[in-house]
């Protein structure tokens, strides 16, 4: 007889939380909308009391992220919603933290702006020195791996070791790679957070995020923290990107086969100068990525001349939607130093690449490159 196989994370992201089978039911219920819910009498241990406290649709959400990420999972508002919750419920005035400075900008201007002026010291490390930066006397280490939008990978495994070692909790921001890619509270971090707004979601039609936790105790001090400022999602967000995770894995397949193709063409292209992606094999970030990594994802970065060039590029490329966010089923593509708030030249490009088919879009890329 045939053992039971354990489901892999494609099909948990698929059933998971679908176990209403009576007859007339829906695969995945609909968006429960209420601020209210009957509660008489003693309301001590009843799950659903009010609309900022939970919700049944973030709850089947919620359990599907947890089988994801191995621990049990809260969903929020943003993915900036969710980095708050991580970073602020368990940080006093003079403990320090550290953070990526070449991260997703809004993770350290929130830690700079509020943070710092609550008395808490924010130590910035380039990602590619994370693996050899000094962590005594540090509360909490926060991560981005791949980093936004320079895509330097980071060995989540050693460094929740040696985060560890000095008594520090590991947090890793993992909306590039997504869950389906690299599971961080199994490589030993403390907290993955997500802003959902990207892959996990995939259709650009919902702003979300979430956080889950190694120790269940954590969970009480991030649940709080979202009751407390009321960074909760609608219902009807987190119905849709309940829907929209149970093509993620699909998603992923096509995006990451896409985007090695793209990645491969911009390096032999003579108006390119620079390349980043971390499927390629003569890539930096390549051989952690290889280990740590289910698929190298959507994301490359890559350098033309300047401004003018890059802009050129942009406005020539048929299938190109020029726009800020990635990971979506959409290709798209911006210069990133318009913001003002990244460390990348003035010719930077940062490309999601969506799930047009491969053929596609590499022709679209190839012929916008060679109109330069
Ligand atoms: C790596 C990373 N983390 C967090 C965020 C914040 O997510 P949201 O825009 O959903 O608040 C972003 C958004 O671009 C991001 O790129």
């Amino acid at each position: 007889m045939t053992e039971p196989q354990a489901p892999s994370a494609a099909t948990l992201a698929l059933h998971a939380g679908t176990d209403e089978r009576s007859t007339g039911s829906a695969f995945v219920a609909g968006p429960v909308f209420a601020s209210a819910f009957h509660l008489p009498g003693d309301q001590a241990g009843v799950k659903y009391q009010y609309g900022r406290f939970d919700n049944p649709t973030w709850s089947a959400l919620e359990e599907v992220i947890a089988r994801l990420e191995s621990g049990p999972a809260l969903t929020f508002a943003s993915g900036v919603a969710a980095t708050a919750a991580v970073l602020t419920p368990f940080v006093q005035p003079g403990d320090t933290i550290v953070l990526p400075d070449d991260g997703y900008f809004a993770t350290r201007s929130y830690a700079q702006t509020y943070l710092a002026r609550w008395g808490v010291k924010v130590r910035l490390v380039a990602t590619p020195q994370m693996a050899s930066a000094d962590f005594s006397g540090v509360k909490l280490v926060f991560v981005e791996t791949p980093s936004n939008p320079s895509l330097d990978v980071v060995d989540i495994e050693a460094l929740a070791a040696r985060a560890h070692a000095a008594g520090a909790l590991l947090a890793v921001d993992n909306t590039t790679a997504t869950v389906l890619s690299q599971a961080p509270l199994k490589l030993g971090a403390d907290f993955s957070v997500a802003s959902d707004t990207k892959a996990f979601n995939g259709h650009s039609d919902v702003v979300f995020g979430h956080v889950a936790v190694r120790d269940p105790e954590l969970l009480a001090g991030v649940r709080q923290w979202r009751t407390l400022v009321g960074a909760i999602p609608g219902p009807m967000e987190a119905w849709l990107v309940h829907r929209g995770l149970a093509t993620l894995d699909l998603r992923l397949a096509r995006q990451s086969e896409s985007a090695l193709a793209v990645a491969e063409l911009l390096s032999r292209h003579r108006a390119v100068s620079l390349v980043r992606y971390p499927g390629l094999s003569d890539d930096p970030s390549h051989p952690v990525a290889r280990r740590q990594m289910r698929y190298f994802g959507a994301v490359v970065g890559f350098e033309l001349a300047d401004a003018a060039t890059a802009q050129r590029f942009l406005s020539s490329c048929p299938l190109l939607f020029e726009a800020t966010s990635f990971g979506g089923v959409h290709s798209s593509a911006e210069r990133r130093v318009r913001w003002g708030t990244d460390q990348v030249g003035e010719g930077f490009i940062r490309l999601s690449v969506g799930v047009e088919a491969t053929a596609d879009i590499v022709a679209a890329i190839g012929g916008a490159l060679d109109r330069l």
